[in-house]
């Protein structure tokens, strides 16, 4: 991302209008085995999960009785107004005898460093004046699919990857799968959203059929309106665990997702919308105006107020699945079998 944010920063120098574009930091909220999306009323949640965004996320999240942004009391991104959760899965070292141990996320060396882990979040909207409209309230979306262990399937979603993290400013060379050699800064999940809605529906049976891909840039008639491109990067702290004599003796890498993935096809990400009033929209709105936050901790963004993100730091949620994450483990929680 960093060449479309220097394109940002120097359009905007040059008054040239980039299209609408937020970038933020979002702090650990909770990392426990819920998904009120996927396993909504299920304690726990097949598979554990890192959760950022308002303390409202919960075992379920009706779309339909609950009202995110007056039932959360804080958020752990810095423009206070998004009380919007953002979930992933999470990501575990297996040592060469077997055991598991717990991957930590952390702040984005990109300017975020002193984020309690957690992940940035973009909304892109489409260069020039196009228009982009918000999400509304009740909107949720996963996208990736658990089960892919191929390539092949993962071309169904053609922006989930890894960025093997050399340093900080590492862009480029992202891959599919998991790096196979060591990332001396982490490993970055990258996930993006798909950008065209069918307009209608605020979720469906697979939470994936509401919204589509674009077509050589246009949205399809079936999905014709464009909604901006929620994106994660999500940077795991894999530096401890780069001694090669704890690497699988075959040579292949040794990190698997929580739901037992080692290939990392698997690769998904969870969204449920809870901005307050019109304040995601007209923060699209102002157009370039969020852009400017490349280095800085705070949010610098005339459309939307914000916290700093030490405040951000202390909104975290009680876990309500208590698990053990502390230390080696014999097996993945919820027993997940490696495959
Ligand atoms: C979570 O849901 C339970 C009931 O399902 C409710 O009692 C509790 O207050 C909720 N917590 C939050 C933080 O909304
Ligand atoms: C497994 O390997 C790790 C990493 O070297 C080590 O710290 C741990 O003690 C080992 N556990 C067992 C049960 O051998």
């Amino acid at each position: 991302m960093l060449w479309k944010l220097v394109a940002a920063v120097a359009a905007i120098a040059a008054g040239v209008d980039a299209g609408a574009m937020l970038r933020f930091s979002c702090s650990q909220l909770v990392v426990e085995r819920l998904d009120p999306l996927v396993n909504p009323g299920i304690m726990p949640s097949p598979h554990l999960h890192q959760v950022v965004g308002g303390n409202a996320f919960n075992v379920t999240m009706d779309r339909t009785s609950l009202d995110i942004p007056s039932t959360a009391t804080c958020t752990s991104c810095t423009p206070t107004e998004d009380f919007s959760n953002y979930w992933t899965a999470t990501l575990f070292f297996r040592a060469r005898n077997g055991t598991f141990k717990a991957v930590k996320t952390k702040g984005n060396p990109l300017g975020y460093g002193v984020a309690s882990g957690g992940q940035t979040v973009y909304y892109l909207g489409p260069q020039g004046n196009a228009k982009v409209t918000a999400f509304k309230p009740g909107f949720r979306m996963t996208v990736g699919d658990p089960n892919f262990r191929t390539a092949a399937q993962l071309k169904k979603y053609p922006m989930l990857t890894y960025t093997c993290l050399q340093t900080a400013t590492t862009r480029g060379g992202e891959t599919t799968n998991f790096p196979k050699d060591t990332c001396k800064e982490g490993i970055m999940v990258n996930i993006r959203f798909p950008t065209c809605w069918d307009g209608v529906n605020l979720d469906s049976p697979d939470h994936q059929s509401h919204t589509a891909y674009p077509v050589s840039g246009k949205c399809p008639s079936t999905h014709p309106v464009t909604v901006p491109q929620v994106f994660y990067e999500t940077v795991w702290d894999t530096a401890p665990f780069n001694d090669k004599s704890q690497w699988p003796a075959d040579g292949s890498q040794p990190f698997v997702w929580s739901f037992g993935d080692k290939t990392g096809y698997g690769i998904h990400g969870d969204y449920v919308f809870g901005w307050k009033g019109d304040s995601l929209q007209r923060a699209l709105d102002s157009n370039s105006q969020c852009n400017s936050d490349l280095f800085g901790n705070n949010l610098r963004c005339p459309a939307l107020k914000a916290q700093s993100i030490e405040q951000a730091n202390k909104c975290t949620k009680k876990v309500s699945v208590k698990e053990n994450l502390e230390g080696w483990l014999a097996e993945l929680p919820g027993g997940m079998m490696v495959n």
